[in-house]
């Protein structure tokens, strides 16, 4: 049994990936006409990372990239050396590309390569001028291409500015094309901060490409896609109901199909099956938000509930939790608006995404 469309895991090649190939071509000829800075922009589980792994694949440039998201949840920081080294172990587990680019990583100072172990010593350690080896060794090959995905992550840098080192490798390093993805869009524009007259990427081109949801139509392609790959015969009247339910998302489509298909569930308690799991998964996700603040949670259920405006959401969460003044409701409610939780859509908030509204209702 073939899994491959429905696999629950980041795609890498195109054949797992259904459809994007507008997408794929854009990045594509983006990067080829030389283009320095691509943003690839959309909400949780819609597909960013598949497109940026296969876009690398596919490009005939070396690429490394570096999971923003991952290096700080795991080291809860991101700092030059620790981006430095996701950087160097990402050339590293290429081979070939590690031993063309050996003779040019050698040259930066704090970089100490013996056999496939790369040492950084702080000390002397520039992540511009890696950057400026890596452009030399870009001027071999056409171009090398920097990913950084999930990169709003990269404004916990702390004495390290990214803006400032990417600004200055978009203006001098013209072999370096940077992809940056990101979910939480609107923290990832508060931190590169193109409109901002002193910030270092102001007035820089950048391309960016908004990642959508599937159509109806193809959302149900997908599905039927997914289920003859597996030999797993459904009811198209079921499908469409799937795709009522999960809307386009191309995450939640593929869990339920693999669910579907692994467990052997009829329509109904696959559904049961996807909305347990996606619970947990999101739970996982803002739990560190609801950290910060556990009035985040009642905020989110307020909009799942169906209360869509300031006023509503704002006489809920003093119900549930006690008051809170205007200035810091409304912080509360932006911040969810810039994580990609909610959206505001006519001056009212909702959350577009049925399944995590289904979720933050329970
Ligand atoms: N076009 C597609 N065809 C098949 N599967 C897809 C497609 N797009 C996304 N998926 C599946 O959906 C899930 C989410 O995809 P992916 O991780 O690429 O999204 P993302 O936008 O990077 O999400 P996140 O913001 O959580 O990192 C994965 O299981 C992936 O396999
Ligand atoms: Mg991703």
């Amino acid at each position: 049994m073939q899994v491959m469309l429905f696999s629950p895991y980041p795609k890498v090649k195109r054949e797992e990936l259904f459809d994007r190939e507008k997408e794929l071509k854009e990045i594509e000829e983006a990067v080829k006409r030389g283009e320095r800075l691509l943003l690839l922009l959309g909400p949780r589980r819609i597909g960013k990372s598949s497109i940026l792994n296969v876009a690398l694949s596919e490009l005939p440039y070396p690429s490394v990239k570096v999971d923003v998201r991952k290096v700080y949840s795991e080291y809860s920081s991101v700092n030059r050396y620790i981006i430095g080294k996701m950087l160097l172990s990402a050339l590293r587990g290429r081979k070939r590309l590690f031993e063309e680019a050996r003779m040019f990583l050698e040259k930066v100072k704090g970089v100490r390569i013996s056999g496939v172990n790369i040492e950084i010593n702080p000390k002397g350690f520039s992540l511009a001028e890696l950057l400026e080896v890596l452009n030399e060794y870009g001027s071999e090959k056409g171009r090398i291409i920097i990913a950084f995905d999930e990169a709003q992550y990269l404004r916990f840098g702390g004495a390290t500015r990214y803006d400032g080192i990417i600004a200055y490798a978009i203006d001098n390093l013209e072999n370096l094309t940077f992809i940056l993805t990101g979910s939480e869009v609107g923290l990832l524009y508060d931190f590169l901060k193109f409109e901002d007259p002193k910030a270092p990427l102001f007035g820089r081109y950048h391309h960016d490409i908004f990642i959508q949801r599937f159509s109806s139509d193809m959302s149900l392609e997908f599905l039927m896609a997914g289920f003859r790959e597996a030999g797993v015969e459904v009811e198209r009247r079921e499908l469409e109901k799937a795709v009522e339910e999960l809307d386009g998302i191309p995450g939640w489509l593929a869990l339920y199909g693999y669910i579907r298909v692994t467990k052997k569930l009829n329509h109904e308690d696959c559904m049961l099956e996807v909305i347990k799991e996606a619970s947990s998964i999101v739970n996982k996700e803002l739990s560190r938000l609801f950290s910060y603040s556990p009035r985040y949670r009642f905020i989110l259920k307020a909009i799942a509930l169906g209360y869509s405006r300031w006023r509503d959401i704002k006489d809920y969460l003093t119900l549930k939790v006690g008051p809170i003044n205007d200035a810091n409701f409304s912080k509360l409610l932006d911040n969810l608006v810039k994580h990609g939780y909610v959206e505001r859509r006519d001056g009212r908030y909702v959350i577009t995404d049925p399944v995590l509204r289904k979720v933050l209702s329970l």
